[in-house]
């Protein structure tokens, strides 16, 4: 099949686009509000899309409103927000945070999850996730869209300090089938991370290998700087 969005008809029961970008990681996304209320939401447009500095993004459509999303209004605020890494055991929690509901509403507390403080940021951490980024707001991309929901913000973030729970550390690395991070597909559907597999990288780049890794230093050490 074949049809071009916004201009002919996919003929489907169901509209593919979301189902044929998968697995999409998840964002799951706190912040604090100027006026002192934090709010957790998920958002599956989101990716890593820098190592050195670490760089992160989300992409928040409007609301059914059409307004801008309460994690938008709040990282531009306060210039902070924390990635929290979502997983299978988490998964009725990160669907309960997606709800829409006003800015004074804490979705820590309808979702039943509980708050840690972070280091460097204002915004808390998931206690129940195994892995944070406290991030710096950089910068908003307002991309315009169709319809009330269709404009996104994709918010950029540096990321300050890291946290990784111990327990989920095994040999030097996370251990992702423990940890089974969870991700979107299409539809309503989901999947989690359980199966990995290691394919070593062609060449003798080692800057390229580094990169690979996305070892800061060891690019570093590669290039002679
Ligand atoms: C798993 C999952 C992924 C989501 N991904 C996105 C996304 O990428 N972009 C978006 O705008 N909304 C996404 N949503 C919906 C938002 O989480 C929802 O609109 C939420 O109310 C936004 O909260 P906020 O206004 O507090 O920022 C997602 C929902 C779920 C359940």
């Amino acid at each position: 099949m074949y049809y071009e969005p916004g201009v002919s008809k996919h003929g489907l029961a169901y509209d593919p686009f979301k189902s044929c970008v998968v697995p999409r990681p998840i964002g799951w996304i706190s912040t604090t509000s100027a006026q002192g209320v934090d709010n957790l939401a998920p958002f599956s447009q989101f990716q890593n899309i820098g190592f050195d500095p670490p760089i992160v993004m989300f992409s928040a459509n409007q609301t059914t409103r059409g307004t801008r999303k309460d994690s938008v209004v709040n990282a531009e605020a306060t210039g902070a927000f924390v990635w929290n890494m979502a997983t299978y055991d988490l998964r009725e929690a990160v669907n309960i945070s997606s709800e829409e509901l006003s800015a004074d509403v804490d979705e820590f507390e309808c979702a039943g999850l509980s708050k840690i403080g972070s280091r460097l940021i204002r915004p808390p951490r998931v206690a129940q996730s195994p892995v944070h980024f406290e991030c710096a707001y950089l910068q908003t991309v307002r991309l315009p869209g169709n319809g009330p929901m269709g404009t996104v913000d994709v918010v950029f973030g540096r990321v300050l300090a890291i946290h990784i729970d111990d327990a989920v550390l095994r040999d030097g690395k996370l251990d992702i089938a423990r940890i089974k991070p969870l991700a979107r597909l299409g539809y309503y559907d989901y999947t989690c991370v359980e199966t990995v597999f290691s394919i070593a990288p062609p060449g003798t780049n080692e800057a390229l290998k580094a990169g690979l890794e996305g070892a800061a230093d060891k690019v570093g050490q590669a290039l002679g700087a």
